[in-house]
């Protein structure tokens, strides 16, 4: 008989914490449908004590969502614990993720404590959350640096207190794959009534180890994975959801199952970047865009005689589908509204009908619409409600030509204009948005991306501009780099010019 796997997604809790990457109530929504979708067990919706925009997350996806558990992150603090039992009250399944540092570098430089203090702060922590709900899961913070012995009576103490589920992270990604697999299997061993809790593994990517490190947990007995779509997370990232679903369902000789429906891997991938802002490497595993691309001929003959030869995975069985329809200027609303689907979004008939006519006039520029084009549409609205906006752009450049920008802003509905020249285009562009916004402001970070291949692609652009000792990120895509870039900056400057 298989044993389950449960799935705990927390790309809306760790996945969110990346700088850039925060969503609004509404996108939250989004992605945690279609996790349930998805089929994932568990969905971590925020830290609620941390912002009020947190706490209407975690309240808005327990009224959303049915079937999985919503779990609510706190600090072993009463106040964080009673906010997040609160966030939880709609929740069909709610549960408490709660939680210290054991680690010595946690309890000493952290705490300024000791392990006896510790771990009484650790019991008193899960028989609070008890109060208000069954399902509490505790975390041992840097689990992965801190001594078995110690971990294994914190362990242990917290399963008397009541905690049905324990979390090791390996919050700093330092673990090696196998000193991983022998800690958890060293509190299988070592922790008397164990089979009263599931273990669960958090594993951070600090050393690209993320999800072997989850892999060997999950061989040495944990019976849950805390992952995120496309391994997002603070710093490296955390353990990525289709990684591990795809391990298993692989490797089949494991005889673990989860309940994913690994057909919408793909679409949720998707979302997720376009929302989140956060482009997926192209070599990234599963979901990357040259994830299933054979260039090599050796390995193109290869595939076409049998796929097998050069595939572990079909393509298909993670939402990737090379018969989808071509999207095209003389594509109907009807299979727009289908790629959307298969992407995992469903849109209301009037958001439907503004996205088609942005739709047509990409395709008029661009022969073959991508997924990243089609939801890279569907995320322009947010740029639509910004206070400031770029009403025209008209740039001149050219070998032996200084490079001029002339430009329109609306500002809450009224038109600024000027005219700047740079070193280059965008220099230009750029100078000629500083000359109306007139704040110290710098570009820290500049990114420009092709999504696709052609040269009538879309250039994404990823900026990041300090303002008064602050860094606030900005976004745009369009077929003109230029125009994406100004786009990008203003994006940014909407974050703190109220
Ligand atoms: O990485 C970590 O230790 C965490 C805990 C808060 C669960 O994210
Ligand atoms: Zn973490």
């Amino acid at each position: 008989m298989p044993e389950r796997l449960f799935v705990f997604d927390t790309t809306l809790r760790d996945g969110e914490q990346v700088p850039g990457c925060q969503l609004n109530s509404i996108e939250k929504i989004q992605v945690a449908k279609a996790l349930e979708a998805l089929g994932v067990d568990v969905i971590e919706a925020g830290f609620p004590v941390s912002s009020p925009g947190d706490f209407n997350s975690v309240v808005e996806i327990s009224r959303a969502v049915t079937w999985p558990t919503i779990c609510a992150l706190t600090r072993a603090v009463e106040k964080d614990i009673d906010v997040a039992a609160e966030s939880l009250k709609y929740a069909k399944r709610g549960r408490i993720h709660t939680g210290i540092g054991t680690s010595d570098y946690h309890i000493r430089y952290k705490f300024n404590s000791n392990q006896e203090e510790i771990l009484e702060r650790a019991i008193a922590c899960v028989k609070y959350a008890k109060r208000y709900t069954e399902d509490v899961e505790f975390y041992a913070e840097d689990a992965g640096r801190t001594d078995n012995e110690y971990l294994a009576r914190i362990v242990e103490a917290v399963i008397k207190a009541g905690a049905t589920v324990v979390n090791i992270p390996d919050t700093t990604g330092y673990c090696l794959p196998d000193e991983y697999g022998a800690k958890i299997r060293y509190l299988m061993e070592n922790v008397n009534a164990i089979d009263k809790a599931v273990l669960s593994t958090h594993c951070h990517n600090d050393l690209g180890m993320a999800t072997a490190n989850t892999i060997q947990g999950v061989l040495n007995g944990a019976r849950q994975v805390e992952v995120t779509i496309n391994g997002i997370g603070e710093r490296a990232g955390n353990t990525s959801l289709e990684e591990v679903v795809m391990i298993f369902k692989s490797h089949k000789e494991t005889d673990i199952v989860t309940n994913v429906n690994a057909n919408r891997i793909y679409g949720l991938s998707r979302m997720v970047s376009s929302l989140m802002n956060m482009p997926v490497q192209p070599n990234k595993a599963i979901v990357g865009r040259n994830a299933f691309a054979h260039s090599s001929g050796i390995h193109q003959d290869g595939v076409l005689k049998h796929r097998e030869s050069y595939e572990i995975i079909d393509p298909k069985d993670v939402g990737i589908d090379d018969n989808a329809i071509v999207l095209t200027a003389r594509s109907g609303r009807a299979a727009l509204k289908h790629r959307l689907q298969l992407l995992g979004t469903e849109l209301e008939q009037d958001k439907l009908d503004v996205v088609y006519d942005d739709f047509l006039k990409l395709a008029d520029r661009k022969k073959n619409i991508t997924d990243d084009d089609v939801l890279m549409l569907v995320g322009k609205d947010r740029a639509a409600m910004q206070r400031i906006k770029l009403e025209y752009l008209q740039v001149t450049s050219g070998i032996g030509l200084k490079p001029v920008a002339s430009i329109c802003l609306l500002i809450a509905g009224e038109r600024f204009e000027a005219a700047a020249s740079g070193n280059g285009p965008v220099d230009a562009a750029i100078k000629a948005v500083k000359s109306i916004i007139n704040r110290s402001m710098t570009i820290r970070e500049f990114l420009i991306q092709a999504i696709d291949k052609g040269s009538d692609d879309m250039g994404k652009v990823h900026m990041q501009v300090e303002h008064n000792g602050n860094i606030y990120y900005g976004f745009s895509a369009n077929t003109d780099i230029i125009a994406a870039s100004a786009e990008a900056f203003i994006d940014a400057i909407n974050k703190f010019v109220k």
